[in-house]
């Protein structure tokens, strides 16, 4: 028997495999520089008044930059954000700049989305279909990463992380399908990180609760980037290439946001400190805007679809695409998150075959 199925019998990681994924982290905080100097501090967008996007946590850091930014080159926006009064001060301030410099009125507009909540995922998504509204880029980028802090759980009774970085976001993308498939080409953007390369998950065990891994945040936080995913890897495999709707995973690098706002004040003042390595939060929306506007990222997602490689595509903070862990690449492992997903959000396991074949499946299967 292995080290790993000895220490770690709950599809966890060995001491080994834990070891190389922070260093991969480590290196990447103080690589990322360096292999990001390419890249001018702020993303250069030509014109992309024909999009619409979604944007999720667009009130703070790299979510907030990624709006901005593309609002400012013509993009129909939505800010997806739990605190709509925050959202609308923005959008204020953000009409002032366009008004002082002489431009046009940004065409951008806020709807409440918490996504501690399914019940508002599903309000949501609802009101777009109602009105069957475009939709050319979701960007999944609202997380939470609540360092050192106690376990809590979302109303829906799932561990926080899992629900914010991965429940929440899988149901508005499902639920978003049609809209995202009647607008195609049309991309999903998960907002993902490299610290899915220390993550160890159980797909019955979502939430940390059996008791057969002690919780801690980073196991937490980890173990939702790697659902995010193992879940998108399905996904994309099961969306035939004629529909032109790409799901695609980015690690935006470590960037200095209010993620770390629960973190201890100690733990907070290292993180500030190293301010040298990390990127602000504009540099930071440099590898999310790529991969929400250039046609390259289209093009790469077709190849990965044509390969045998089985994993979503998944770009680094440089804007180039890196192999992700070889945890996100087990298949298998990737089958049962996407079941266990679906069954968690209360989506029946033929959800997207239904879609397909022009049915609403979320509202037979609330009615079930
Ligand atoms: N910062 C990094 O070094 C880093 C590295 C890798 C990956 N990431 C990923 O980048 C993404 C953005 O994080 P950030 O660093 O920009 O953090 P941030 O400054 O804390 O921004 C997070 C955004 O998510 C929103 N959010 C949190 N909980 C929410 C909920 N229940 N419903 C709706 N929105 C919610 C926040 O809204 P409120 O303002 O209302 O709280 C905020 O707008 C996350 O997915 C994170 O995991 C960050």
């Amino acid at each position: 028997m292995g080290r790993q199925a000895k220490e770690q019998p709950h599809h966890g990681l060995g001491w080994w495999e834990w070891f190389t994924g922070l260093l991969h982290v480590v290196v990447d905080v103080f690589l990322q520089r360096v292999r990001a100097c390419h890249l001018s501090q702020r993303m250069d967008l030509p014109t992309v008044s024909d999009l619409s996007c979604i944007v999720t946590g667009a009130t703070s850091g790299i979510g907030l930059h990624t709006a901005e930014q593309l609002a400012k080159a013509g993009a129909h926006v939505v800010l997806a954000c739990r605190n709509t009064e925050a959202a609308s001060e923005l959008v204020h301030q953000w009409q002032i700049d366009q008004a002082q410099k002489g431009g046009p009125l940004l065409d951008v507009e806020v709807m409440k989305l918490n996504l501690m909540s399914l019940a508002s995922v599903r309000t949501f998504s609802e009101d777009w279909e109602a009105q069957q509204r475009s939709l050319h880029v979701l960007i999944n980028n609202a997380g939470i990463f609540s360092m050192g802090g106690y376990q809590r759980f979302s109303e829906d009774v799932y561990e926080e992380h899992m629900q914010v970085n991965h429940l929440a976001p899988a149901l508005l993308t499902m639920l978003l399908m049609p809209a995202l498939l009647r607008s195609a080409p049309s991309r999903v953007v998960n907002v993902n990180s490299a610290m899915h390369h220390m993550a160890s998950i159980d797909p019955e065990d979502l939430s940390l609760t059996s008791g057969k891994r002690k919780y801690n945040s980073t196991l937490a936080y980890s173990g939702s980037k790697l659902a995010q995913l193992l879940f998108s890897n399905i996904l994309q495999k099961k969306l035939p290439a004629e529909a032109n709707v790409d799901i695609i995973a980015v690690h935006p690098g470590e960037v200095i946001t209010n993620i770390a706002r629960r973190t201890p004040k100690v733990v907070q003042f290292l993180y500030r400190w190293s301010s040298f390595f990390l990127f602000s939060p504009l540099e930071g929306a440099r590898s999310v805007l790529f991969c929400a506007t250039d046609s390259r990222v289209q093009e790469y997602a077709q190849g990965v679809r044509s390969s045998a490689y089985p994993s979503v595509p998944y770009f680094t903070s440089s804007c180039n695409p890196v192999k992700v862990s070889n945890q996100a690449m087990d298949m298998d492992m990737a089958l049962k998150i996407w079941n266990e997903t679906l069954k968690l959000v209360n989506l029946p396991p033929d959800y997207l075959d239904q879609i397909f074949e022009g049915s609403n499946p979320s509202e037979q299967h609330e009615e079930s």
